[in-house]
């Protein structure tokens, strides 16, 4: 089945082609990046009528790449949720109508399990297994039982930690977005410059949660109670030294809800599975298969919806005309739109 999949949640306008959720015909990624720079963040507004200009070219574009017509395609997945709702309705309501005039069945996807879904398209992954979703709207450890069965362990309690690398680049004006900035700062940085602290919600119902806030004021607010003696405080070290605590967070979390469920399979997804010192900590795990998804598939992109698209439209699920997008996700739980 060639799926077309199309991402319009946040500020990159996407749409792609994939054959039997395998086979990346094309995945073109238009970034809104320069066009949000001068506000340092995603202006929401102007997110939507972006999409609203470039939806059209950038859907022409990934069938031309993928050398199809709209006749070559057999199903469309669109992210409905959660997301900026301008964003997402332009995707939706471009999704729909394609799917009407062509007459295409369509399905609506949820955008934290098509990130969680993306390294499906490279590798063969068997459930079940750990989930480790790490975006900048979304931080989330789960067990995945099927592509659409999760089943939620840990959340972030405040920001996500994209989001948190956002901030404190912005803070600091090191520029935006601020995972890619940090990531590269902190290659030059030590580590050891600064021991933040891990947030201290180990106990009771916050086994697998993780909190970015405390690390974020700490980082911005009273650097200087938490520097090593002999360490400067230099962007780099700051950099360095946050990276690792921001990610050393969410492994330890990891190893723990690996051992407790017995699992000894992680994939990874996400803007912030771009992270070197991420990919790197994951892939020094003892004992365990992880899979990362090339850096194309980590960022929002459609190759990652046409591929979760494919096994919903493949078992017959179908989103009628009603379709709407929602900002929010309101139960984990066998999420479909
Ligand atoms: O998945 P994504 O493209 O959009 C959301 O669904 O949120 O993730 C974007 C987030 C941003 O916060 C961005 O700063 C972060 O991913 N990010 C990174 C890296 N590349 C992107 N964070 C840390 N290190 C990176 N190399
Ligand atoms: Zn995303």
């Amino acid at each position: 089945m060639n799926i077309l999949g199309i991402e319009s949640s946040c500020d990159e306008c996407s749409a792609a082609v994939v054959v039997d959720g395998k086979k990346v015909l094309s995945n073109v990624v238009a970034t809104q990046i320069a066009i949000h720079q001068p506000f340092m963040g995603v202006v929401p507004e102007i997110a939507s009528r972006t999409h609203v200009e470039w939806i059209k070219g950038v859907v022409r574009t990934s069938l031309e790449e993928a050398g199809c017509t709209l006749k070559d395609i057999d199903g469309i997945a669109v992210t409905a949720k959660p997301g900026l709702v301008g964003s997402l309705l332009v995707g939706v309501n471009y999704a729909k109508s394609l799917a009407y005039a062509a007459d295409i069945p369509y399905v609506g996807i949820d955008h934290i399990f098509a990130h969680i879904h993306a390294a499906h398209v490279e590798y063969d992954i068997q459930y079940p297994y750990i989930a480790l979703l790490v975006s900048g709207g979304h931080t989330l450890i789960a067990v995945m039982e099927d592509y659409d069965k999760m089943n939620v362990m840990g959340t972030t309690i405040d920001d996500a930690c994209g989001e948190a690398f956002d901030k404190i680049a912005k803070f600091y004006g090191w520029g935006y977005p601020g995972g890619i900035i940090i990531d590269r700062m902190a290659q030059k940085g030590d580590v050891n410059a600064f021991s933040f602290p891990d947030p201290s919600l180990h106990k009771g119902e916050h086994k697998y949660d993780v909190s970015y806030s405390g690390l974020k004021t700490a980082v911005i607010n009273q650097l200087h109670q938490f520097q090593n003696d002999g360490y400067e405080a230099t962007p780099e070290n700051i950099a360095a030294s946050f990276q690792k605590a921001a990610i050393d967070m969410l492994i330890r979390r990891v190893k723990k809800a690996c051992r407790d469920s017995g699992l000894n399979t992680i994939v990874t997804g996400g803007g912030v599975a771009a992270n070197s010192y991420l990919r790197k900590s994951l892939t020094e795990l003892k004992d365990t298969t992880v899979y990362i998804p090339s850096m194309k598939l980590c960022g929002d992109n459609g190759a990652m919806v046409a591929g979760l698209g494919y096994h919903f439209l493949k078992d017959g699920m179908r989103s009628d005309l009603s379709l709407n997008a929602m900002s929010k996700v309101m139960a984990f739980h066998r999420s479909y739109p």
